[in-house]
């Protein structure tokens, strides 16, 4: 199959593309450099066929939709795409000549959930700008679907980590190794309130299983949704105890009001505040049921190589 990646070379892409390729497939990649951030470039990268260009130039200058409707693709994934606008160039582009177009939308177009584990057919309550735009093109897709048949499948991805990139930690946010240090040293970590909020993250090579899935079951997968996440939620508490049992020790916690968070974590603070406000636990009972997802890292097994790596390169010592 002739497939077509824009923005094929970050966090999802690093990880898809030598899958995708390793699965016989034509992989042609948009992007502004040509070499993956995430994975080795000598592994699985010398077949794929590069496209340098500048989406947000190109897109300002109105040579986007010209540039995409010249290529000829089976498959479209768009890892990069925020905005209704920029979605809808996207459809004009490929109706009616592709058979499957794959989007890369976000768990933060669900909201808050009020029922756990959230489930793709719940209702959207998207808080901010970012997830109400990917809410809004999820619905247009699985409508244009609906009513022309143009071939959309969303995937919704949690908190991406990998090897090289690390995870939302155990604070909730993403503020070097200082919280890793001081859970395998037995320091004093504070957290918010009482430390139950959740993260819900994913490794981009279960991610990356997810959409190559979607592509192979492409008739399961046509005008549906899924959450690209791992097997399990996880609190703030339960992440740090993991961790600090890593290092063989219990995890010192203070927990502390939300102002006082605030004063504590400075600049890292919106982020774990985002993510305490989300408390994301999504369901894979639908990807697993339509499409045989079977994620093969847990949070903790996605913690264990992240702290191996930083370990290895130096990056934390204890
Ligand atoms: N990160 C997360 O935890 C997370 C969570 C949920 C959902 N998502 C979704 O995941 C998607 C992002 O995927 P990712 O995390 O793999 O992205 P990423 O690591 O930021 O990589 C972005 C990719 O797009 C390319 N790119 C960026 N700007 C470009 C431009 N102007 N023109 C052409 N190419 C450009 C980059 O290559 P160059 O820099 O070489 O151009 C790279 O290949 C988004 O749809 C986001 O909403 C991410």
């Amino acid at each position: 199959m002739k497939i077509l990646i824009i923005g094929g070379t970050g966090h999802i892409g690093s990880y898809l593309v030598p899958r995708l390729v390793s699965g016989g497939h034509d992989v042609t990649v948009v992007a502004r450099n040509p070499s993956p951030r995430y994975t080795d470039p000598r592994l699985g990268w010398p077949l794929v066929n590069w496209i340098i260009a500048d989406r947000t130039a190109e897109e300002r200058d109105g040579i986007w939709q010209a540039r995409m409707a010249a290529l000829e693709a089976d498959a479209v994934i768009d890892l990069i795409c925020y905005t209704v606008e920029q979605n809808r160039t996207m459809i004009e582009a490929f109706a009616g000549r592709i058979q499957h177009f794959i989007h890369c939308g976000t768990i933060w177009s669900y909201g808050p959930p009020s029922r756990v584990p959230y489930r793709e057919s719940d209702v959207r309550r998207p808080l901010k700008e970012y997830g109400i735009q990917k809410a809004a093109i999820e619905a247009e897709l699985i409508e244009r679907y609906r009513m022309d048949g143009f071939p959309a499948t969303i995937i919704h991805p949690g908190h991406i980590s990998g090897r090289k990139w690390l995870p939302i930690d155990p604070q909730g946010t993403r503020n070097g190794v200082d919280v890793y240090r001081k859970l395998a040293r037995g320091e004093v970590v504070h957290l918010p309130q009482f430390g139950r909020e959740t993260l819900h993250h994913v490794h981009a090579d279960d991610l990356a299983q997810l959409f190559e899935s979607a592509l192979v079951n492409r008739a399961a997968s046509l005008g549906e949704a899924f959450s690209g996440v791992a097997h399990f939620a996880m609190s703030l508490v339960g992440c740090c105890e993991f961790v600090a049992h890593l290092f063989g020790r219990e995890p010192n916690l203070v927990f502390a009001p939300h102002d006082e968070m605030a004063q504590m974590l400075g600049d890292a603070w919106p982020t774990t505040q985002d993510h305490i406000i989300h408390s994301p636990c999504c369901s894979i009972e639908k990807a697993e049921r339509l499409l045989g997802y079977r994620p093969r890292y847990t949070t903790e097994q996605i913690y264990v190589e992240c702290l191996e790596y930083l370990l290895e390169t130096g990056e934390l010592t204890i």
